[in-house]
């Protein structure tokens, strides 16, 4: 069976949102931008979470542009403080099994999401026939197999960080998540059919009580039941937290691989 590990109900999503928008949403608009975004474009946000980028794609397309943010369970990015362009659509949408919500889209964009879904080359062949001819996908994804330590006060912390994190990609993989989905989709876009497919990685170091680290505390912590069936005692989850609030501690930032390409103008049976 399947199903997103992370769901937006429980306590720690704050957190998470918090840490992938603060550390990843400069780099992720970059990249849209390098694909060309413009006012008047017609865009699609994929399971948006908190909902950061599908405000500032509103903004960049302008009153004559328009975007469709989605999720399948909305309740974070129906809930913020800060005013929202008028010209966003806000959607409780799965994008596995309902009809996509709409069509010829010039940008589409999904960060984070198809590495959940056990279906995601289905889901990346859907994205695509959303696109106008000539439209762009965007597709940003964890490659969750390279995180080094950068700085641990001893092997024993090492160990345990390593030990933890292993214990959490192997929940998510029996959850139906491909933790290394971020080196398969430059492969699978251009499988998909797509034109002038480019790749950019984007990593950082995140030092122990940083946002970024929070990260990995939200996650830990919302699977701390599943991971006591993996071996991980109370005792080292206490050491684990301990050790992502430690200034001498710092990791790489899980790297995030954002990937564009273009639906081609005509297409010609492949
Ligand atoms: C790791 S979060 C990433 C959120 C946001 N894209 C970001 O990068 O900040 C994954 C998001 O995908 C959403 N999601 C999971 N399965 C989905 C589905 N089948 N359809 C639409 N959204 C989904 C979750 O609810 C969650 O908000």
């Amino acid at each position: 069976m399947s199903r997103y590990l992370f769901d937006n109900a429980a306590e720690q999503t704050q957190a998470r949102i918090t840490a992938l928008e603060s550390c990843y949403d400069p780099f992720s608009r970059s990249q849209l931008k390098l694909a060309g975004l413009a006012e008047g474009w017609k865009c699609l946000e994929v399971g948006a979470g908190g909902g950061s980028l599908g405000d500032w794609l509103g903004q960049q397309v302008g009153a004559d542009g328009e975007v469709t943010v989605t999720d399948i369970e909305p309740c974070w990015a129906q809930e913020v403080a800060r005013p929202r362009p008028a010209n966003l659509r806000l959607l409780r949408h799965d994008i596995v099994h309902d009809p996509l919500p709409g069509q010829d889209y010039d940008l589409v964009h999904a960060r984070l999401v198809l590495l959940h879904l056990p279906q995601r080359l289905r889901v990346l062949q859907r994205l695509v026939t959303a696109l106008r001819p000539g439209g762009w996908l965007v597709l940003e994804e964890f490659d969750c197999s390279w995180i080094p330590l950068l700085a641990v006060p001893d092997d024993v912390a090492a160990d345990l960080f390593e030990r933890v994190l292993a214990a959490l990609w192997a929940q998510l993989e029996k959850a139906g998540a491909d933790p290394r989905w971020g080196r398969r989709v430059y492969g699978a876009m251009r499988e998909a059919g797509l034109e002038d497919v480019t790749a950019a990685t984007y990593a950082e170091s995140w030092r122990g009580g940083s946002t970024g680290a929070g990260l990995h505390r939200a996650n830990i912590e919302q699977v701390e039941g599943l991971l006591a069936a993996d071996g991980i005692t109370a005792g080292e989850l206490a050491r684990f937290y301990a050790l992502i609030q430690d200034p001498v501690f710092a990791v790489n930032s899980y790297p995030l691989i954002s990937v564009r390409g273009r639906r081609p103008e005509s297409e010609v049976a492949r």
